[in-house]
C-alpha cells in the first residue's frame, strides 16, 4: 500500500515537472545544458587532476625536478575548466530561478483570475482562508522542485558518464562505482521518503497553528467578552506543541541521514583505493587512473545529492499541485454573453423576473439543494422604484443576487432591458446595474478611491455629487482629508451608517440605469434613508433617474415606492401599493408594523445618524 502510494506519488510528480518543463521548454533547456555542462566539466576535472599528480608529481618526485611547462599547462586547463564550469553553474541557477519563479507567478495569476471567474456558489463552499493558500503557498509549493530540476537531471548524466568513463579506465573500479552510486541514490531515495510524510505534516501544522492564531485575532472581540482567553492559548499551544515535534522529528531524521550520505562517498573512495592499489600492483592501471577516479567519487558526492532534494520537494508539490488544479479545474462559471447595451442610453432600465425559481447548493453534494424562489415574476419599470418586502429568510437577498447575475436562475429568466442577463457582457451588466449589498464592504484604501474604484471617468466632481445623493458629503466633508481619508481595514474607522452611505456612493459614481439597494440604508436614521430614496429618484442634475428596487423595512421608505412586492418563503404572495397592501395583506400589515414599534422603542438613547443599526429587522421573526 505504501509504496503503491509513493509510486503513485513518484508518477504524478514527474508528471506536475513534465508540465512545468512543457510550459518553459526554454529556459529549461538553458538550466540543463548549464548542468550537463557543469557534471561533464567535473568528470573531465577528475581527470585532469589524475593527470597532473601521475603525470608531473609523481615523475617530478621521482626525477626531483619539477617540470616547469607541464606544470603550467596543467594549470591553465585546470583554471579553463573551472571558468566553465562556473558558466555552467551560472546557466543552470538562473534558469531554475527564472523558470520557478515565472511558473509561480503565472500560476498565481492563473489561480486569483479563476477565483473572480468562479460563481459566488463556489466561493460560498470555499473559505477564504484556503483560497490564500490556494493563490500562496499551494502555488509555491508546486513549483519547489523546480530549482533543484534542472541540478538532477546535470547529474543523472554525470552519473551515466562517470560510469562509463569508469569502464573505459578499468572494470574492477567500475565495479566499485556500480556498487556506490546506485546505493548512494537509494539511500536519497530512502531519505526522502521518510521525510516527506514528516515535512508534509509539519507543513498541515504550519496553516493550522497560522489558522487558529489568525481566528483569534480576528474573533478577539468575542474571546475577550466571553473570557475565553485561557481556552483560547490552549488551543493555539496544543498545535504549536504539535508542530514543534513534527519539526524536531524531521531534524532527527536529518541528523540520522545526513552524515550517512556525507560518509557513503568517502567509503567508496576508501574502496577505489584499496581496489586500486591491488590493480596497479598488477600493472593493470597506471597511477594518473588510480588518481582520477578517487577523485572522482568524492566531487561526486554533492550533485547526486539534487536528486534526493527533487525526490524530497516531489510530495509536497503534488499536494500543492492538486490544490491549485483544484480551482483551476473547477467548472461552474458563468459565461458572460455578447449582447451590449448602449452604455450612453440615458433612459433608466428596466429589470423583470419572469418565472425565477433558485435554489442554492447544497453544503454537500449528496444533499438536495431547498428551493429559495420559486415563480418569482414582477417588473421594476423604467424610472420607477420598486420596494421587495418581505420577513427575514423569505429570499430579498437572493432576488437581488439574481438581478445582478452573481448566480444564474434555475428556472425562468432575469431580463434587462428585455435582453436575458446571460445573453449580456460583464461590462454591460456591471455598467447597467448596480447592487448595493446588504453588508457593506470598504477597502483599506481612500475615501475617493473607495468610491471610484478605478472605474474610468470618475473625477472628484462625480464623487462629490454621488456622495451628496447617499448623504455622505458631510462627514466626508468633515474628514481630516477629506476625500483623501484612509478608511482603515474594511472601513473600520467609519461608523455602519457611513459605511453604508460609501458603498452606496461608489454605486452611484457609475451611474447605473438600475440600482438594486439590499437594505442599504438600514444601518442610516430613517429621516437620512428617505432623504436619500427620495433624492434618487427625483431626476438629479448629472443625469436622470435610475430604476430602482429597493429591499426596505421602514414604513417611510416603503411609502415612497410605485409598486411593493412582497414576498413570503420565496414566493410573491402580494403586490401592489404600500396602502392596499397594509389593507390585505395580514402578513404584511404585521411586519411593518412590527418593525416600526421595534425601531420606535429604543430611539431615545441614540443619536441620530450613528445609530446602531437595528439589526436592519433581521431578528424580527414574525409570528402569524
Ligand atoms: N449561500 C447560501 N447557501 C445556502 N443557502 C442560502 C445562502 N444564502 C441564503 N440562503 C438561504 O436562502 C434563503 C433566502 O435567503 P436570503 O438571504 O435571500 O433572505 P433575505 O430575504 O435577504 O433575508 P434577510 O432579510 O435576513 O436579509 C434563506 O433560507 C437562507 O437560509
Ligand atoms: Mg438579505
Amino acid at each position: 500500500m505504501t509504496s503503491r502510494t509513493s509510486r503513485d506519488v513518484l508518477r504524478r510528480g514527474l508528471s506536475v515537472l513534465g508540465r512545468a518543463v512543457r510550459e518553459q521548454p526554454r529556459i529549461f533547456a538553458v538550466a540543463v545544458t548549464g548542468s550537463v555542462l557543469f557534471g561533464l566539466l567535473v568528470i573531465a576535472s577528475a581527470y585532469v587532476v589524475g593527470g597532473v599528480i601521475g603525470d608531473v608529481v609523481v615523475p617530478a618526485i621521482e626525477r626531483g625536478s619539477v617540470g616547469v611547462a607541464a606544470l603550467a599547462l596543467a594549470a591553465g586547463v585546470l583554471f579553463g575548466i573551472s571558468v566553465l564550469r562556473v558558466v555552467g553553474i551560472f546557466g543552470r541557477r538562473l534558469g531554475a530561478g527564472y523558470m520557478q519563479f515565472r511558473l509561480q507567478a503565472a500560476y498565481r495569476r492563473r489561480v486569483t483570475r479563476r477565483y473572480l471567474e468562479l460563481p459566488l456558489a463556489w466561493h460560498q463552499r470555499n473559505n477564504t482562508g484556503t483560497l490564500l493558500s490556494n493563490a500562496n503557498s499551494d502555488v509555491e509549493a508546486a513549483w519547489y522542485p523546480i530549482a533543484p530540476l534542472p541540478f538532477a537531471v546535470g547529474t543523472l548524466v554525470m552519473l551515466v558518464g562517470a560510469i562509463g568513463s569508469l569502464f573505459l579506465t578499468d572494470w574492477a573500479l567500475a565495479l566499485v562505482g556500480l556498487t556506490v552510486f546506485p546505493a548512494l541514490f537509494f539511500l536519497n531515495v530512502v531519505y526522502s521518503r521518510r521525510m516527506a510524510p514528516r515535512q508534509a505534516r509539519a507543513q498541515r501544522l504550519r496553516a493550522e497553528v497560522s489558522g487558529i492564531a489568525h481566528e483569534s485575532f480576528d474573533g478577539a472581540l468575542v474571546v475577550k467578552t466571553m473570557g475565553r482567553e485561557a481556552q483560547e492559548t490552549a488551543r493555539f499551544s496544543a498545535r504549536a506543541g504539535e508542530l514543534r515535534d513534527a519539526l524536531i522529528s524531521v531534524g532527527r531524521l536529518r541528523g540520522v541521514f545526513d552524515p550517512m550520505l556525507e560518509t557513503l562517498p568517502s567509503l567508496g573512495t576508501l574502496a577505489v583505493l584499496v581496489v586500486g592499489a591491488f590493480r596497479l600492483r598488477d600493472g593493470a592501471i597506471t597511477v594518473t587512473e588510480l588518481v582520477s577516479v578517487a577523485f572522482l567519487f568524492t566531487v561526486l558526492a554533492f550533485p547526486v545529492r539534487a536528486i534526493g532534494w527533487v525526490l524530497a520537494e516531489l510530495p509536497r508539490s503534488v499536494a500543492g499541485w492538486d490544490r491549485v488544479s483544484r480551482v483551476l479545474d473547477a467548472t461552474g462559471e458563468m459565461p458572460y454573453g455578447d449582447v451590449t447595451l448602449d452604455p450612453a442610453d440615458p433612459t433608466p432600465a428596466t429589470l423583470a423576473f419572469a418565472g425565477v425559481g433558485f435554489a442554492y447548493e447544497p453544503a454537500e453534494a449528496h444533499l438536495p439543494g431547498a428551493e429559495v424562489l420559486s415563480e418569482v415574476s414582477f417588473t421594476v419599470p423604467a424610472g420607477k422604484t420598486v420596494a421587495l418586502v418581505g420577513p427575514t429568510g423569505s429570499g430579498k437577498s437572493t432576488v437581488a443576487s439574481l438581478a445582478v447575475r452573481l448566480v444564474d436562475p434555475r428556472a425562468g429568466t432575469v431580463h434587462l432591458d428585455g435582453t436575458d442577463v446571460r445573453r449580456l457582457t460583464a461590462g454591460s451588466l456591471a455598467g447597467t446595474a448596480a447592487l448595493v449589498a446588504q453588508v457593506p464592504f470598504v477597502f483599506d484604501d481612500t475615501v475617493r478611491a473607495n468610491v471610484t474604484l478605478d472605474r474610468p471617468g470618475i473625477g472628484d466632481e462625480d464623487v462629490w455629487a454621488a456622495l451628496r445623493l447617499a448623504e455622505a458629503d458631510g462627514f466626508v466633508a468633515a474628514l481630516p482629508e477629506g476625500l483623501d481619508t484612509m478608511v482603515g481595514e474594511r472601513g473600520t474607522s467609519l461608523s455602519g451608517g457611513q459605511r453604508q452611505r460609501l458603498t452606496l456612493a461608489r454605486a452611484l459614481a457609475g451611474r447605473p440605469r438600475l440600482l438594486i439597494l439590499d437594505d442599504a440604508t438600514s444601518a442610516v436614521d430613517p429621516r437620512v434613508e428617505a432623504a436619500i430614496l427620495a433624492g434618487l429618484r427625483a431626476p438629479a442634475a448629472h443625469g436622470p433617474a435610475a430604476s430602482i428596487l429597493v429591499v426596505a423595512y421602514r414604513r417611510a421608505t416603503i411609502a415612497l415606492a410605485d409598486e411593493v412586492i412582497y414576498l413570503e418563503q420565496g414566493r410573491v404572495v402580494a403586490r401592489g401599493t404600500h396602502t392596499d397592501l397594509l389593507a390585505t395583506v395580514g402578513g404584511y400589515a404585521d411586519l411593518v408594523t412590527a418593525y416600526e414599534q421595534a425601531e420606535n422603542e429604543p430611539k431615545q438613547q441614540r443619536t441620530p445618524d450613528e445609530v446602531t443599526p437595528l439589526a436592519s429587522g433581521l431578528e424580527i421573526e414574525v409570528d402569524r
